[in-house]
């Protein structure tokens, strides 16, 4: 009797199930992918994009407090911390999962790299990849001056020499671009309209041809197929199932932010003095600081330019038709001592005193 019950019941769930997938087609999702698909390396990209997710809710909450206006920013920050309804851990998890977003985009790269996975036909996909990069890293950029403490104000300082120095191009960095509205209000539209919008773009572009591409087989899978071999076997495990692991890392991730949010809150800092400098910037910008401190605020330009431009032409260089590591010895050591010198570039980063770079105060 009770079995017969159960049996209705589930009879009932699954016409439920067949109503809402014959109108919105879910099943569909369960397309076939090969299982390495799930490991650690090949989930990096989907780890940052359930990361981008919870940038995006968390964002919206704190768009409700903050004020983009000179006069007003720090304070409402201040509120958020202090009074606004769950804003303190609001905000330690916008700021800890964009930190962690950091790493997982530089360690998706790093895979994507050692992988060969940019080689045909992916070379497309490694360029609107390195789109996402510029904006995960112009989404921290603005973010940071948003605070508008000591450490955001000496960024926006940075912003407007380098304005300065793009000459005609650089207008739209500078506050006399329009004077209307205060260049802090502009940098918040880019962080919460124009960077999102050029970035919701490029990875609905980076879905596709993920999609269209298939993920790239193992690369000594690959190696046997350019060698006469059989191709590599398609298949093994489905999207569905790579969606929920993808789920599983991210809510671990939530789960790192909410604790890191309690034991090391976002800081702030003291309301900024115009005309000094006194604070490094964050992390993923340390690198390019010591190239600042030996060559100037020109360097800020050109050294960012190399690597991004160096980075677009791997695919177009790197013409040999192998995968694996060791049989593209070559490149593999130039990343690896590209890796170690931005190690000690941020080591030296840290040692250092801060200079001032800034000429004119914001
Ligand atoms: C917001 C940043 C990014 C997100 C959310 C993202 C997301 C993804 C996802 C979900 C995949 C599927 C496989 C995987 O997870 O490894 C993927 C693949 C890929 N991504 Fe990204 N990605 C980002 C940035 C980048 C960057 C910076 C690069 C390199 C410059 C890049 C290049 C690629 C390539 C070439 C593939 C195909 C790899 C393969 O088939 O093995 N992506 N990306």
């Amino acid at each position: 009797m009770a079995a017969g019950a159960a049996a209705i019941q589930g009879g009932r769930w699954r016409r439920v199930w067949e109503a809402i997938d014959e109108r919105l087609g879910l099943s569909g999702l369960a397309y076939p992918v090969p299982t390495h698909a799930n490991g650690i390396g090949y989930i990096l990209g989907g780890i940052t994009f359930f990361g981008v997710l919870v940038l995006a809710g968390t964002g919206i909450w704190l768009a409700q407090f903050y004020h983009p206006t000179p006069g007003t920013a720090r304070e409402s920050v201040v509120y958020i911390m202090n009074v606004a309804p769950l804003g303190d851990i609001v905000r330690g998890v916008h700021f800890w999962v964009s930190n962690i977003v950091m790493a997982t985009v530089l360690l998706h790269l790093g895979r994507v790299f050692v992988t060969g996975s940019y080689k045909r036909p992916r070379e497309g996909n490694w360029l609107i990849g390195l789109g996402l990069l510029g904006v995960t890293l112009g989404l921290i950029f603005t973010g940071t001056v948003l605070k508008w403490d000591q450490e955001g104000y000496e960024a926006l300082g940075h912003n407007i020499e380098a304005g300065n120095l793009l000459g005609s191009f650089g207008f739209w960095f500078s506050p006399e671009f329009e004077t209307s509205l205060p260049i802090l209000g502009r940098l918040y539209v880019a962080h919460i309209a124009i960077l999102p919008a050029i970035g919701v773009l490029l990875l609905a572009v980076h879905f596709l041809l993920v999609k269209r591409h298939g993920i790239s087989s193992r690369p000594a899978q690959a190696d046997l197929a350019v060698d006469g071999g059989p191709a590599p076997a398609r298949g093994g495990s489905t999207f569905t199932a790579h969606l929920a692991r993808m789920a599983g890392f991210g809510l671990i991730m939530l789960a790192a932010a909410t604790v890191l949010s309690l034991v090391a809150p976002a800081g702030l800092g003291d309301r900024p003095i115009p005309g000094t400098e006194t604070t490094k910037p964050p992390w993923m910008f340390l690198p390019f600081y010591p190239f600042e401190d030996w060559f100037g605020l020109p360097a800020l330009l050109w050294i960012p330019a190399i690597l991004f431009g160096a980075l677009a032409l791997v695919p177009f260089v790197d013409r040999n038709p192998y995968r694996s590591p060791r049989r593209r010895r070559l490149f593999i050591a130039i990343g690896a001592a590209v890796a170690i010198a931005a190690v000690i570039l941020v080591a030296y980063a840290f040692a250092t005193v801060p200079q001032a770079h800034v000429q004119e105060a914001v």
